[in-house]
């Protein structure tokens, strides 16, 4: 099939990249000048595993093309994405004006059949609301707008992608059913779903499920804030309530909270939704406060030990991203805490295998920058660990001592062994474990 994705950020280029490695021709269309320029020059602009071949391999074979031009991007294109940004607006509600302008600029463009499908994470009746504004220059029997949310993990958006548990579909046509069936079936042959569902369902469908592991992950910081305070170990306790199975073993290490580009907004989308409705979504609430002061709780420990004085000291951060394998520092628990220990006068020293130059970008002079793990450790009074890279659970730690000045290790994410750390000498915070 012939593609266009709108969009070339995380969901984009992964989608686009993926249907082209599944034999499709696609075009990749951003208004981003310095994007669009460097995929078109070989190189990749965002960190993903497993991104750099297939782009490469795609690309060389000419099935994936880029252009800042939507017109000559979605002239061939019978299947149209919409992979927008979709960022948090005025009280919490999902800003959809990336999306209704594209709708409207291609309502002026289209001049064949074209199947419009949203991909961005939108709340209920954005479909309706492509649909209208496409309709206003355009005549009906000429698109149809069809929802299909995006389910894929930051750090493993190819895999993801290539072999997802589910697709969900939310359609009223049965031609868009046999269009979305031809293209998404290469990538189900093993038998997981394909689920058609009509366009609010679908809509909702995506945000239940990042609310519900928002929920999952704050529900296990409550358990493990409360072990703090009777003296329970919840590392214990998330193995026994892993095995069941009712429950699963995913979503329950506890930790600075969660970030990224997703859950923060769409959980505070969903309660928007809700309150537009007059409903009080009472359990959203409470995971929103929940991890405003879990994403602080490495700050809060490391400003108890040295007793409300941070001025001076200094600190290494390990991990910026706000999870392993991205380079994406969106809503990160790390910029919380650096924000934090800046205004508290801390120096501060920092390493993440990828997000560095993110993080530049954001506080330039402000921070100092470690090329290795053991650079961010040169002198600091305490090391704070953010992000549970691979690197950092088994350092080198008689390294890691004679670097420290004083050997204080809040461990944000539990990656570290408690009793191995008392033993090496090193005074030891974790999150929920004694
Ligand atoms: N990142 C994820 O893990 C993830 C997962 C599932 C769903 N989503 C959803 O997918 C959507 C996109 O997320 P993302 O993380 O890929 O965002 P992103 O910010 O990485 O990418 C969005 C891209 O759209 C481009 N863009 C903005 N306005 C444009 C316009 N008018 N015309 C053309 N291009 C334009 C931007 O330059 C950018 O490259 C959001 O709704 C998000 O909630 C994201």
């Amino acid at each position: 099939m012939k593609i266009a994705v709108i969009g070339t950020g995380y969901v984009g280029l992964v989608s686009g990249t993926c249907f082209a490695e599944m034999g499709n021709h696609v075009s990749c269309i951003d208004i981003s000048k310095t994007k669009i320029e460097s995929l078109n020059q070989g190189t990749l602009t965002l960190y993903e595993p497993g991104l750099e071949s297939i782009y490469s391999r795609n690309r060389n074979q000419g099935r994936l093309t880029f252009t800042n031009d939507l017109a000559q991007g979605i002239d061939a294109a019978s299947v149209i994405f919409l992979a927008l940004p979709t960022p948090q607006g005025a009280d919490g509600e999902a800003d959809l004006t990336a999306v209704l302008s594209v709708a409207e600029q291609l309502g002026s463009l289209i001049k064949s059949y074209k199947l419009i499908v949203n991909k961005s994470t939108v709340p209920v009746g954005t479909a309706q609301k492509v649909s209208n504004v496409l309709a206003k220059n355009l005549d009906s029997s000429l698109f149809e707008v069809v929802s299909n949310p995006e389910f894929l993990r930051e750090g493993a958006a190819v895999q993801d992608f290539l072999k997802p548990e589910r697709i969900v579909i939310g359609l009223s046509s049965e031609q868009a059913k046999s269009i979305m069936k031809e293209l998404y079936e290469p990538f189900v042959r093993q038998g997981n779903p394909i689920l058609f569902m009509d366009e609010i369902s679908a809509e909702l469908t995506k945000y239940a499920a990042n609310a519900y592991l928002a929920t999952k992950i704050t529900f296990m910081n409550e358990i493990a804030n409360i072990s703090e305070l009777v003296g329970a170990n919840v590392d214990s306790i998330r193995k026994a309530l892993g095995a069941d199975s009712r429950i699963g073993k995913r979503f329950l290490f506890p930790g600075v909270g969660f970030g990224g580009s997703c859950f923060p907004k769409d959980v505070r989308a969903l309660k928007h939704t809700a309150e537009t409705v007059n409903y009080d979504f009472k359990v959203l609430n409470a995971v929103i406060d929940i991890n405003e002061k879990q994403r602080l709780k490495v700050y809060d420990k490391l400003n108890t030990h040295f007793d409300g004085n941070l001025k001076n000291k200094r600190i290494g951060l390990w991990g910026l991203s706000f999870k392993p394998n991205t380079d994406d520092i969106r809503e990160a628990p790390s910029l919380y805490t650096i924000d934090a220990l800046l205004s508290a006068g801390a120096n501060i020293i920092v390493y993440d295998p990828q997000s560095i130059n993110n993080i530049k970008a954001i506080y330039g002079e402000k921070l100092d920058y470690g090329k290795d793990p053991y650079e961010a450790l040169n002198q600091i009074d305490a090391l704070a660990i953010m992000t549970e890279w691979s690197v950092f659970r088994t350092p080198e730690y008689s390294k890691m001592k004679s670097l420290m000045k004083s050997h204080i290790v809040v461990d944000g994410r539990t990656v570290l062994d408690p009793e191995n750390m008392r033993k090496l000498g090193f005074i030891y915070y974790s999150i929920g474990r004694p």
